[in-house]
């Protein structure tokens, strides 16, 4: 699809899931993020301020999306709950209502999926998915990116997640789907992804001719995969199940056994911030096979991408 085409297609438009877009338009998404990579020099965000409303800590979302709004000719703010009077009781409606009058896009973080979609029902801007308990699609899209560079092709690649069932393995379902992947989720009984995301992915596999399987066996979801990829066993907010969890996870580690198991060439992701030992081991995780810094730097071409097509007015990419 052209970026033109693509643009008006979802220009003004919210990214709250992957599952709101097509397979053209994640795929159209792929190639303008490669296109950035590649020193498009576009400057869509021209005369346009971004907000960034966090809840929650980030290295990567953050940093990606300030340098992002910067090099495509924006302006960023970086907003906390603490410094906003949304921490001292200010409706999450009026919040959107009044950002909206200052600012051009507001992009997200914080726990409950709910409280992103309330932000949005009310905003007039579009307002992206920086991370919520639910759902991680900024940091997929940037993942696809890094599957194609490297596999040559999304359609047919097998890719295995190791671990929770949380926001990482639904975002990995949905938009591993949309791009026509294998996906295979292994989690230790009880943590498994939520059942409406795997029928949600289903529904979108059965029309892009894509395959999802969950178990609990993570030798069995390894098996001759093409991507190995985990996150962390204990997501933000929740700290106090640490523990208890680094017990329930034992045997859902990337390490050099589990990593035999996969394919030959596969190559071993990670969303970061990793916890070495836990679930994968400071070996793979600095060894050839792990290609953890590529996809770190991919979420500032993906992001430029999804700001570029959500922001650009007609003829700002050309
Ligand atoms: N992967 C990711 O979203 O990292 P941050 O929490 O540092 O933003
Ligand atoms: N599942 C992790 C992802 C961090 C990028 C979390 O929500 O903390």
């Amino acid at each position: 699809m052209e970026d033109r085409e693509l643009n008006a297609r979802l220009r003004g438009r919210d990214f709250l899931t992957l599952a709101d877009f097509t397979p053209e338009e994640i795929a159209g998404l792929l190639d303008v993020a490669a296109g950035f990579k590649a020193g498009c020099p576009a400057a869509p965000l021209a005369g346009k301020t971004v907000g960034l409303l966090f809840r929650k800590a980030s290295t990567r979302t953050r940093v990606s999306f300030e340098v992002a709004v910067y090099q495509l000719g924006g302006h960023s703010l970086f907003l906390t709950n603490q410094d906003l009077q949304l921490g001292r009781g200010e409706p999450v409606a009026d919040t959107a209502r009044v950002l909206s009058r200052y600012l051009q896009a507001l992009v997200v973080r914080t726990f409950a999926h709910e409280e992103l979609e309330e932000l949005a029902r009310y905003a007039d801007i579009p307002v992206i998915n920086g991370l919520t308990d639910l759902l991680h699609p900024c940091q997929v899209l940037a993942d696809l990116l890094t599957v194609r560079e490297k596999k040559g092709k999304l359609a047919g690649v097998k890719l295995a997640f190791i671990g929770d069932g949380n926001n990482m393995a639904h975002s990995l379902l949905l938009g591993g789907v949309l791009a026509g992947m294998e996906v295979r989720v292994a989690t230790p009984p009880g943590y498994g992804p939520q059942p409406r995301i795997v029928a949600r992915a289903e529904e979108i596999a059965r029309q892009t001719g894509a395959a999802i399987a969950v178990t609990a066996d993570p030798r069995q979801a390894a098996a001759g995969a093409d991507v190995l990829y985990t996150d962390v066993w204990a997501s933000m907010g929740q700290e106090t199940e640490a523990e208890a969890r680094r017990n329930d996870f034992a045997g859902y580690q990337i390490n050099d056994t589990l990593l035999a198991a996969a394919a030959p060439e596969a190559v071993v992701m990670h969303c970061l911030p990793a916890h070495r030992g836990e679930e994968i081991t400071a070996g793979v995780l600095a060894g050839p096979q792990a290609v953890v810094w590529d996809q770190a730097e991919n979420r500032l071409h993906a992001q430029k991408a999804i700001l570029a097509m959500l922001l650009g007015e007609e003829g700002s990419m050309s």
